[in-house]
């Protein structure tokens, strides 16, 4: 077995696939998670995957006490990845404080907590939402490209996130920090026995396009097809969970094993490949065969016209690359939604 490690939202759709990849690297891992968005059940999963059963404590990463009592219960953690946070760009809009009190006091606790308790490094979902739209010149987006303005309190959060585990750092806390910066996640576990779960109506694509395509929504409807692209829909980098999910395993690596050039580094993780929401369309039909009903609306307020990676950072530094194929990946989350259906689960 190598370290011990926490993982913070452990039972949610990222976090899930990476608790797996920690656990098939040897890793021994103690799950916590509010279930505010996930359920108890995808352990069962994670344990069909690995046969490995995480420990888990249902915890709020807010509680600091309840945080105190679980370091103490499992001594000797090496590493926090933290995925524990509240990710509805809408709600955080007529949410705010919920989201500032969540995605802020969570990591300020971890990070206080962390010395005291001798944990040498801490891993930060963020997204590529800090880059806002890029302009032209910064397309495929480098990890320097500036920050813009966050556009919903959501990625305002992820912004300050970042900027609190750098200050901290900067200010000679012992541990060392990498942020990751995430495209948009697609896709489930090959095995189909985890996926991603959206409570109540998607707002993320790919979950609204299979359960259309699996008729528990009528239609799907697609934002804007006027933007300033070649078929006029919303270019993103749609990166496989799996392949995300490994990055995590290397960036706890090569904190705990001295390897990291700086106390604090950030990545980008994406293909590198840009695809419209057109085309992420065409190609589900294509893999799938299941004709999708959709149809084209007005944009949604707030989306970014185009934003795709540069991963070469993470390509050459870590070592990692995604290697899944989007068409293995649309197939891999069609999967997970006909076993959702075959389990009674949806
Ligand atoms: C958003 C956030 C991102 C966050 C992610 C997770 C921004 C700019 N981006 O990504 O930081 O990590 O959510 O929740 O805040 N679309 C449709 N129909 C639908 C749903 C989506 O056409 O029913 C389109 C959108 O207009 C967009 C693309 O699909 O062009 C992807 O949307 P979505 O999956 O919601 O992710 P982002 O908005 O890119």
């Amino acid at each position: 077995m190598k370290g011990k490690i926490l993982v913070t939202g452990g039972t949610g759709y990222i976090g899930s696939h990476t608790v797996v990849e920690l656990q098939n690297a040897e890793y021994e891992v103690v799950v916590i998670d509010n279930l505010s968005n996930s359920n108890i059940g995808v352990l069962d999963g994670i344990e069909r995957i690995t046969g490995i059963r995480p420990a888990f404590k249902q915890i709020d990463v807010c509680d600091k006490e309840a945080l105190e009592q679980l370091f103490q219960e499992y001594p000797g953690i090496k590493g926090i990845i933290n995925f524990a946070a509240s990710k509805a760009v809408g709600e955080s809009v007529k949410e705010p404080l919920k989201y500032y009190r969540n995605n802020l006091v969570s990591v300020i606790n971890l990070l206080e907590l962390m010395p005291k308790y001798n944990i040498e490094g801490f891993v930060f979902s963020s997204s590529c939402t800090v880059y806002g739209q890029p302009d032209a010149e910064y397309l495929p987006v480098t990890e320097s490209a500036p920050r813009k303005k966050a556009l919903s309190p959501y990625g305002n959060t992820k912004t300050i996130c970042e900027d609190i585990i750098c200050d901290t750092i900067h200010s000679g806390a012992p541990f060392k920090s990498i942020i990751l910066r995430y495209f948009n996640p697609i896709g489930a576990h090959p095995t189909a026995e985890i996926g991603e779960l959206p409570n109540g109506v998607p707002q993320n694509l790919l979950p609204f396009v299979t359960q259309t395509a699996i008729g528990i929504r009528e239609k799907l409807s697609v934002f804007g097809d006027d933007y300033n692209t070649p078929d006029g829909s919303c270019i993103r980098d749609y990166i496989n969970v799996v392949d995300l999910a490994k990055a995590h395993v290397i960036a706890v690596d090569r904190m705990i094993s001295g390897k990291s050039l700086d106390n604090v580094e950030i990545f980008n993780l994406g293909t590198g490949r840009g695809l419209s929401v057109l085309e992420l369309i065409r190609t589900f039909e294509k893999v799938t065969g299941v004709k999708l009903n959709y149809q084209i609306v007005g944009r949604r307020e707030g989306d970014i016209e185009k934003v795709w990676a540069n991963p070469e950072k993470a390509n050459n530094v870590l070592g990692w690359t995604a290697k899944e194929t989007v068409e293995d990946t649309l197939m891999s989350a069609w999967r997970w939604q006909l076993k959702l259906r075959e389990r009674g689960l949806c």
